[in-house]
């Protein structure tokens, strides 16, 4: 049996577990005891021995499974591809008491978790994630959801899974560039608070698998934390885990998602902390902190070239969740909150800080 750390993630219905660990997967058959049937949900690009090693894991507990594969990309998180795997899961013989398994990144946590929510009215899911951003962010939380063509993640559901299973060892095959993705989301945590991770850049950077248990269970229970205070978004605390993504999502539409989400989030960390000092709710050297770390994770700390404040800043007024008005989580004496509407030549001098053009 594998060993592995726990986080909970304490719900007034649906409580579960995060967790990580090498071998994790071992714990599918336990996590879904008694159940006759799973779909496994994961896309062509995982790599055949985590799908294997999933496979095995419900062979060993003697529940029936079946493979289901989805497109690779933001462009197959769509409602057509739910339609796809609701009729994929009914023609398996997937039952209202079985359980969807979702294997992969994002992509795959998110599609799969809104076609769980949604099949006979919800079949539960187990998130067991493939990617670092998936590990630590978006597998955690019970936010399922996919695109329309006006905008990313505009159809979803909560829909809690009954477990999240992430072992850092599977991380060895991502990309370079996907791995760095999940480093920004950890520099957001470690931004927030205490900074756990400026003493183990070297070791995450080099994926040392002790180290990255270590900071994925910190990460993970920092948005457990958050999750548990404000499931379904509705006190403004959950909001707080949106520290860097109001410019993020600026920056990934204005560049036509050229930059990945994690990158855009480091940026907009930086950009953040810069508005924050600008706006005297912190000292410089707190700026000057966010720098290092997002460096020192080998993400960007400014914009791109070519990228112009007239052109973000209406971007970031029609935000999902900024009702036309210019919304920031920043740091401050009171720690992280939100902030609307700052003075507008306070925005541009914090773009303008992060190379955007005036
Ligand atoms: N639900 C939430 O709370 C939440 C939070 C943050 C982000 N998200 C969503 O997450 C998505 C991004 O997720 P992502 O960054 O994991 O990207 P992704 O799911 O697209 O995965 C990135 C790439 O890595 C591949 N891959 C995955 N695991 C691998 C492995 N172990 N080895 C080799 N290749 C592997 C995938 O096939 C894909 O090509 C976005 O759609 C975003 O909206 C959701």
């Amino acid at each position: 049996m594998s060993s592995s750390t726990a986080v909970h993630v304490d719900l007034a219905e649906r409580s579960y577990d995060i967790l990580i660990g090498t071998g994790v997967v071992d714990r599918l058959g336990s996590v879904l005891e008694g159940r006759r049937r799973a779909a496994i949900v994961t896309q062509a690009a995982i790599p055949t021995a985590i799908v294997d090693s999933t496979r095995a894991a419900l062979d060993d507990a003697g529940i029936a499974h079946d493979i289901v594969f989805m497109g690779d990309g933001e462009d197959h998180k769509t409602l057509a591809t739910v339609e796809d795997l609701c009729r994929r899961f009914t023609q398996s013989g997937l039952l209202r008491s079985d359980a969807v398994v979702a294997l992969g990144g994002g992509v795959v946590g998110d599609t799969a978790g809104f076609a769980a929510a949604v099949h006979y009215r919800g079949v539960d899911v187990v998130q067991v994630p493939t990617t670092l951003l998936a590990m630590v962010d978006s597998a955690i939380g019970g936010k399922t959801g996919v695109n329309l063509p006006e905008g990313k993640n505009l159809v979803g559901a909560f829909h809690q899974p009954v477990a999240v299973l992430a072992d850092p060892e599977v991380l060895t095959t991502l990309s370079d560039r996907e791995f760095r993705c999940g480093l920004g989301e950890i520099a957001k945590y470690a931004l927030m608070g205490e900074d756990f991770v400026s003493a183990h850049t070297a070791a995450l950077v080099a994926r040392d698998p002790a180290v990255l248990g270590e900071i994925i269970a910190r990460s993970a229970a920092i948005k457990a934390q958050y999750v548990a205070a404000d499931e379904l978004e509705r006190t403004g605390t959950r909001a707080v885990l949106n520290y860097g993504h109001t410019l993020a999502h600026a920056l990934e539409t204005a560049t036509g998602h050229a930059l990945l989400h994690g990158e855009a989030v480091a940026i907009g960390l930086v950009f953040a902390a810069q508005l924050a000092a600008t706006l005297e709710r912190i000292d410089h050297h707190v700026v000057e902190h966010h720098e290092f770390l997002v460096a020192a994770l080998g993400l960007p700390t400014s914009a791109p070239p070519g990228l112009r404040a007239d052109d973000l800043i209406p971007i970031m007024a029609r935000d999902k969740k900024s009702a036309g008005k210019l919304t920031f989580m920043l740091a401050g004496p009171r720690g992280i909150e939100r902030v609307d509407d700052p003075d507008p030549a306070a925005v541009r001098k914090a773009l303008a800080a992060i190379g955007v053009e005036g």
